[in-house]
C-alpha cells in the first residue's frame, strides 16, 4: 500500500517574481491499493510526471510524507525505493551511446543468464533477435525506446510499477498489446501499476482514474464518473472529434 500523506513538491519561482515559491504538487493525500490498476491523467503541465518523480524519489519532497507498507519512504534515495520494489519508467527514457538493451536488461535485472533474457523479451512481446543487439543511442525510434523502457521495468519484477505516458511515440497498434501486457503483469504479480497516459485504453483498463490539475487530485473514481471533469479540462479530445479516427495525433 501506498499512502500520499499533504504532499508538496514546491520550487522556486521563475526569476521575474524572484523570493516566491510555487507548489507543483500542492497537498496531495491519497492512497494505492494493492494489485489495483491506476490511471493518472490531466492537462499538459498539471503535474503528473512531478507526482511520479516524487514517489520514485527524483524529486525530493518538500513536505508531507510518503509511505510504502507502513515504511515512510520520503527520505529514501531512489535506490533504496528501487530496492523495495518501486519502479519508474521515464516519460523520456534516456539514451546510451555504446549500451546495448542487452546490457541494459542486465544492468536493471541483475540476471546475466541469456535464457533468461530471452524469456523476459518474450514475456514483453518484444522479437529478441532485432532488439537484443540494438543500441540505446540516439539512432532508436521514439517507439523503440519507450518499448525497450517499458521492458526493462517489467523485468525488474517490482511491486509498484509507474509509468509515464508510456504510449507516447508508440504505434497506435502496441497500445493495445501494451494495456494487455501490463493487466496481465499485474494479476500475475499482484503488483500495484500506476500509468500516467490521456490514453482512453489505458483509462479504460484502469480500476480507478486519478485526474490531476494544477498538482491536484481534482477527481479519483471509475472513468464514467471522470468523464464530465475531462471534458471540461479538454483532457480526452478524442470524445467529438477523434472518435473512429485514426490520427495519431488525437487522443485515443
Ligand atoms: N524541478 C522543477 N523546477 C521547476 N519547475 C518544474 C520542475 N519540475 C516540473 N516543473 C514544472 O511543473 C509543472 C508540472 O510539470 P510536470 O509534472 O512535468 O507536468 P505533466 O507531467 O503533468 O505534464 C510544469 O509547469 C513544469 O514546468
Ligand atoms: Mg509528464
Amino acid at each position: 500500500m501506498l499512502e500520499l500523506k499533504n504532499l508538496y513538491f514546491t520550487v522556486p519561482e521563475s526569476e521575474e517574481n524572484s523570493g516566491g515559491s510555487r507548489n507543483i504538487i500542492d497537498g496531495i493525500n491519497f492512497t494505492f491499493d494493492d494489485g489495483k490498476f491506476y490511471a493518472i491523467t490531466g492537462p499538459n503541465g498539471s503535474g503528473k510526471t512531478s507526482l511520479a518523480k516524487l514517489i520514485m524519489g527524483i524529486n525530493p519532497v518538500s513536505k508531507g510524507s510518503i509511505i510504502y507498507d507502513g515504511v515512510d519512504i520520503s527520505a529514501l534515495t531512489i535506490t533504496e525505493r528501487a530496492g523495495a520494489g518501486i519502479a519508474y519508467s521515464f516519460q523520456q527514457p534516456a539514451r546510451f551511446k555504446g549500451i546495448t538493451f542487452r546490457d541494459l536488461l542486465m544492468i536493471a535485472t541483475g540476471i546475466d543468464d541469456e535464457n533468461k533474457i530471452l524469456n523476459i523479451l518474450k514475456r514483453v512481446g518484444i522479437c529478441p533477435l532485432s532488439f537484443l543487439d540494438k543500441e540505446v543511442d540516439a539512432k532508436l525510434s521514439g517507439g523503440e525506446i519507450k518499448k525497450i523502457e517499458l521492458a526493462t521495468t517489467i523485468a525488474a519484477n517490482p511491486k509498484l510499477a509507474i509509468y509515464d505516458e508510456p504510449d507516447t511515440g508508440i504505434d497506435l497498434w502496441t497500445i493495445g498489446p501494451m494495456v494487455s501486457l501490463l493487466k496481465k503483469e499485474l494479476a500475475e504479480s499482484k503488483a500495484t501499476t500506476i500509468v500516467v497516459s490521456h490514453n482512453r485504453s489505458f483509462l479504460e483498463a484502469a480500476d480507478i482514474v486519478i485526474i490531476i490539475n494544477s498538482g491536484r487530485i481534482a477527481y479519483s473514481g471509475n472513468l464514467e464518473g471522470a468523464m464530465p471533469l475531462l471534458d471540461d479540462l479538454s483532457v480526452c479530445t478524442y470524445r467529438d472529434s477523434c472518435e473512429g479516427d485514426s490520427d495519431a495525433g488525437c487522443y485515443r
